[in-house]
Formats: structure tokens, sequence, C-alpha cells
């Protein structure tokens, strides 16, 4: 890719590519309900997104732990060091619906470069402002890189959100190597999730989907990944996967 003023172009086909603050643009498809008040809501929450109210709702809500504040800070920690511990130094990281960057950007003095992708303007500007590393508008299920471009790819608190995560699963798959590891943490249907009513209410409307564990076993599998290890807290999945 070359960057020239307020594009970048493609140097194997000439496609162009919007910038904006300094971030290509990759996406230009048009939302649909109930994606447009999924994004409008991401938009919106990236000034709060790592507070500890906003977090305790993913965790406590979504995750049905029920962990004091202290305790959830604690639980991030937790999750960037079990990150941290798959990286090898020099490594090349993708964090895909990245959000804010609160699991990739502690990888950036380990790995030889870090890139995220989201598709909120809002978390993007938020990931911006709290880190320097490489951000791209693109959507999780058409990647903008090339094959066997990373040796870890990571996707926190996103996969429940996916319309195809086939699809995803896939192009995650593509970017990268071989012996490259996916790293996942997603909400389980467990607990009250089970129940179909409380589905309903708080999934459904926003075109979420919760998973089982053989669900994501089988997912993982079928899109080309091997030695699928997971933990589960609660409601909470945190996942590890192989590029065969
Ligand atoms: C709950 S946030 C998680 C952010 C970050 N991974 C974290 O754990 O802090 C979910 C993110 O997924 C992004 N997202 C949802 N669907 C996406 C898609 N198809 N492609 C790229 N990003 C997506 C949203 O914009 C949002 O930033």
């Amino acid at each position: 890719m070359e960057t020239l003023k307020n594009n970048l172009e493609c140097a194997d086909c000439g496609q162009q590519y919007p910038l904006r603050d300094g971030i290509p643009d990759f996406h230009d498809e048009i939302f649909e309900s109930p994606r447009v008040e999924m994004y409008q809501f991401f938009d919106a929450s990236a000034e709060n997104y790592e507070s500890e109210e906003h977090q305790s709702v993913l965790y406590n809500f979504y995750g049905q732990l029920n962990l004091p504040d202290e305790a959830i800070s604690e639980l991030n920690l937790y999750f960037q060091d079990l990150l941290l511990d798959l990286l090898l130094p020099g490594e090349r990281v993708l964090d895909v619906a990245c959000g804010t960057g609160l699991f990739s950007r502690g990888l950036l003095y380990k790995a030889s470069e870090v890139y995220g992708v989201d598709l909120s303007w809002g978390m993007l500007h938020k990931a911006r402002e709290y880190s320097s590393m490489n951000l791209v508008r693109a959507s999780a299920d058409k990647l903008p890189f090339k094959d066997d471009s990373f040796h870890l790819v990571i996707c926190f608190v996103a996969f429940h959100l996916f319309d195809d995560l086939e699809k995803v699963l896939r192009e995650m798959h593509r970017v990268l190597v071989k012996g490259g590891v996916l790293v996942g943490l997603t909400y389980l249907l467990t607990g009250e999730w089970e129940k179909e009513e409380h589905q309903q209410t708080y999934l459904d409307p926003q075109g979420i989907h919760f998973f089982t564990v053989d669900e994501l076993g089988e997912l993982l599998e079928k899109s080309g990944f091997i030695d699928y290890q997971h933990q589960e807290h609660q409601a909470l999945i945190f996942f590890t996967a192989e590029k065969d």
C-alpha cells in the first residue's frame, strides 16, 4: 500500500481507499437495522468503554460473573497476560473488532506490529488516542490483509456480534500463518442465557448470538482450526485454536 494525500493506494491493483484522520477505510457497505443501532451504540459508548461501569456490564451482566469493581480490571489484566504469553517477540498481531484496543495495545512492546480492525469510527478514534497501533476500518468478514500475514489473531467480546461467523473465521484463518494462533473471548449459552425468554429480551433484538462450547469447537474445526482449548468463567469463554 502507498499513502497518497487523502487516500491509500493498493500497489498491486491500484484501488484507492479513503483515509479519515489517518485511518484507511476499507468498508463501503451501508448498514441495515439492527446493525445501524449496534454501530451507533459502539460509537456512543467508545468514550466510556474502558470504564469499570461499562466493563462490569460485559463481565457481570453478559458474562454472569458478579464481580466487584476491583476484580474487573484484574480479570482484564489476567486475559492480557494470557495474550502476552501466547506471543513471541517480533511476531505480528491482528486484533479483529479491536474497539479501543484494550487488549492489543499491551502487546505493542513485544510484537513487531499490531493492527486493529473495527467498523466503529468512535472506537477507532479512541484506539488512536490511546496508542500508536496500526488501525484500519474494515469488516471482520473482509479483512484487508494478505494471506499468512499474522502470527496471532485476537478477537475479544465480538464473536457473538458477527452476522456470519463462519465467514469471519475463514478470514481469520486465511490471514494467519500456518501454526498461527487465534485467541477469542466471547459468551456461552449457559445459565440464564439458556432461557428462551432471556434470549428474546436481550439478544435477539440486537442480532446477538451466544454459543455452546461444542458449537464454537465445530465452527473452528470447519474453518480449518485445530487444537481448540478453552477455559470457562460462568458465561464467558476464553479459547485458543491453531491454524492447521
Ligand atoms: C464489545 S466491543 C469489543 C472491543 C474490544 N475487542 C474489547 O474487547 O475491548 C465489540 C466491537 O466489535 C466491533 N464490531 C462488531 N462487528 C464488527 C465487524 N463485523 N467488523 C469489525 N468490527 C466489528 C464493534 O464496532 C465494537 O468495537
